[in-house]
């Protein structure tokens, strides 16, 4: 299933995170076999960053993909990110977290990206977190000069609050064309500060990390985490669905702004089941509500 993100540029409803690539231990021909399988399934769009893997090598692990079978680059959509500067064995100068967002910064990152992906492009860039010391007239620049030059189709943003996103948009010439964040029945506060309604707004669709935040939801720490579990799998019980993965994913899925979802497994069976989610019985709105409530939203 496909979401429309901008002129007849579709993505696919889930899209595979590659954050945990290094870890799922595939060598390159799993990997080109898990690429087509995905394919197979009508997942096509595959969501990187820059800094993503030991190493920063990730993206490097799905280029090898792509250089060993060139033909699926037209298949796919590829995803990347940048902006946020951590201490690596690639950038050995850099002691402490930060972000940045000048162009040079910018433009060599998505250069460095590009090499890594064996790709002449990347369908949609987005600025990893939010730089507060951005300037807007140059970030636009930026975009408009990698636009021009065919290195980026599309342009987003990735957890900023509304506030940050407007701005940055005020000085945009290309529309940002999605906004992705966390958002799971454990972390919500993208419903909290209206990032969420902002997205209905701005006619975007959100594209939610984390949707199992990080797996934590299988494993409780805590009461709140204990609680949401057993309300979890409630509803399951009540849905007749085989995990609970699957009614996270619906309840998800169930705000009008169309949202896509960013998978962090690389679990056949799991993935099948997030395709599932897609169909099938509708979670009602009282137990939308219910999770939503659970989990810490305040009405009045
Ligand atoms: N924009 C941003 O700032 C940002 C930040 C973080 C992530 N992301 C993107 O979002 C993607 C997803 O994030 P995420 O990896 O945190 O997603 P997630 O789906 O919340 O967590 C994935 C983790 O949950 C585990 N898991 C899934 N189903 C499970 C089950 N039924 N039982 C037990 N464990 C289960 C997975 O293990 P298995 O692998 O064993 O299934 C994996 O370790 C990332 O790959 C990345 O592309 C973006």
């Amino acid at each position: 299933m496909k979401v429309n993100i901008q002129n007849n540029f579709s993505v696919s409803k889930i899209v595979i995170g590659c954050m945990r690539m290094n870890e799922w231990n595939l060598n390159v021909e799993q990997r080109v076999e898990f690429v087509e399988w995905c394919i197979e399934q009508g997942i096509t769009t595959f969501d990187h960053a820059d800094i993503y893997g030991s190493n920063h090598h990730n993206e490097e692990l799905f280029g090898e993909v792509l250089e060993l079978k060139p033909q699926l680059r037209e298949k796919i959509e590829i995803i990347s990110k940048c902006s946020i500067c951590v201490p690596s064995k690639e950038n050995p100068t850099i002691k402490t977290r930060y972000f940045n967002s000048d162009s040079e910064y910018i433009i060599n990152q998505v250069n460095k990206s590009l090499e890594k992906l064996k790709s002449s492009y990347i369908d949609i860039l987005l600025i990893h977190m939010h730089d507060l010391l951005v300037n807007p007239k140059e970030l636009n620049d930026t975009f408009l000069q990698l636009k021009e030059e065919g290195k980026v189709r599309y342009f987003g943003l990735s957890n900023h609050n509304p506030l940050e996103f407007d701005t940055l948009q005020k000085y945009s010439d290309v529309k940002f064309v999605t906004h992705q964040f966390m958002l799971n029945p454990l972390g919500i506060e993208n419903y909290k500060n209206g990032t969420m309604t902002h997205c209905l707004k701005e006619g975007i669709h959100p594209m939610f990390w984390s949707p199992l935040a990080g797996g934590r939801i299988f494993n409780p720490k805590n009461a709140f985490e204990e609680n949401m579990r057993n309300v979890l799998e409630g509803i399951r019980k009540e849905l007749h669905l085989e995990e609970i993965d699957e009614v996270i994913y619906k309840w998800l899925l169930k705000h009008p702004s169309d949202p896509v979802i960013v998978l962090g497994t690389g679990n056949r069976q799991r993935i099948k089941r997030a395709l599932h989610s897609l169909e099938g019985v509708q979670m009602t709105r009282e137990q939308w509500y219910k999770i939503l409530t659970e989990a810490g939203y305040k009405f009045w």
